[in-house]
């Protein structure tokens, strides 16, 4: 019996996630997109607006036993997962002290627990030539004050990505780091918390749209890692080649921060 062709794509409802659906959507070889977000009517609108091959899944992610019910959901239909976009992330703007300790495991719970839980769901039902394409960050590349969580879980995905490519080479399936900068997306809505910490420079800012077509690319051309754009790339060597320290004071004063030194007791 032939198995029916699908892609797995999170946070599809919005933002880069959204590209990606447009773009899979283009591959005549993917019959089926899994469209998996929280908000119902966005993905409804999504299918409204893309197209028949759209199966609008609603599922909080951070929840792991939704993520259950997509192994079982997989393992009810006779599928081959050729994409698996694990996009759904967020982040928020503002000082450790601004987010409750219950909001700051849920960013995590999304960002990294369900990258990793929704991979391995995922993985037995993929086949050589798929690709696991995994959305990090340029805040992936150093550790950022008053985004510390995201960067830190962004790193994350990064280093678990370019490790799990080694991996799964016998198998003929690759995994992309995608390391985007800021993108005009609705990204920010969640982010601002209205702290007196908040970051307020963009610098560079790309379209979604051309994100995802070179993350799609270099997916498909076995890459590890997927950068777009010279000044991400800039950011990136720099990153390798200046100290850790050097570069979180740089994004202070970029982001007109206050760098505090440790009160005298
Ligand atoms: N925008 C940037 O500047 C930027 C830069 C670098 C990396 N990124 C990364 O790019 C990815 C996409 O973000 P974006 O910029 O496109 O932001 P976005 O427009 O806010 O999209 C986030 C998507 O994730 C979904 N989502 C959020 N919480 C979820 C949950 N608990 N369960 C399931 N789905 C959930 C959202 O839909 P619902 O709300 O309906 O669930 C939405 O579809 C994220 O991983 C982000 O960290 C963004």
């Amino acid at each position: 019996m032939t198995r029916k062709k699908i892609a797995v794509i999170t946070g599809a409802s919005s933002g880069l996630g959204k590209e990606f659906v447009k773009l899979i959507c283009q591959k005549k070889e993917i019959e089926e997109i899994w469209a998996i977000a929280r908000n119902q009517d966005k993905l409804n609108k999504l299918k409204s607006q893309t197209g028949r091959k759209v199966n609008p899944i609603s599922m909080d992610l951070s929840d792991l036993s939704q993520i259950e019910t997509l192994g079982q959901m997989l393992a009810d239909s006779q599928v081959t997962v050729c994409y698996l976009i694990n996009n759904a992330g967020y982040g928020k703007f503002g000082s450790y002290s601004d987010l409750s300790v219950a909001e700051s495991v849920n960013m995590l719970n999304l960002n990294n627990n369900a990258t990793v839980a929704v991979g391995l769901t995922c993985l037995p039902y993929m086949r050589q030539g798929s690709h696991i394409i995994n959305i990090a960050s340029q805040a992936a590349f150093q550790p950022l004050p008053y985004m510390n969580l995201y960067s830190a879980s962004k790193a994350f995905v990064r280093s678990y990505t370019r490790s799990l490519h080694m991996e799964l080479r016998d198998r003929g399936i690759t995994a992309t780091a995608v390391c985007p900068g800021w993108m005009k997306t609705p990204f920010y809505e969640r982010a601002d918390i209205g702290s007196s910490h908040t970051v307020t420079r963009f610098r560079c800012m790309a379209s979604a749209a051309k994100v995802a077509r070179k993350a799609l690319a270099d997916a498909d051309h076995g890459k590890d890692h997927s950068i777009y754009g010279p000044y991400v790339n800039l950011c990136h060597i720099a990153s390798k080649l200046l100290p850790q320290k050097f570069m979180m004071r740089f994004w202070l004063l970029q982001q007109h921060l206050d760098y505090s030194r440790p009160s005298q007791q």
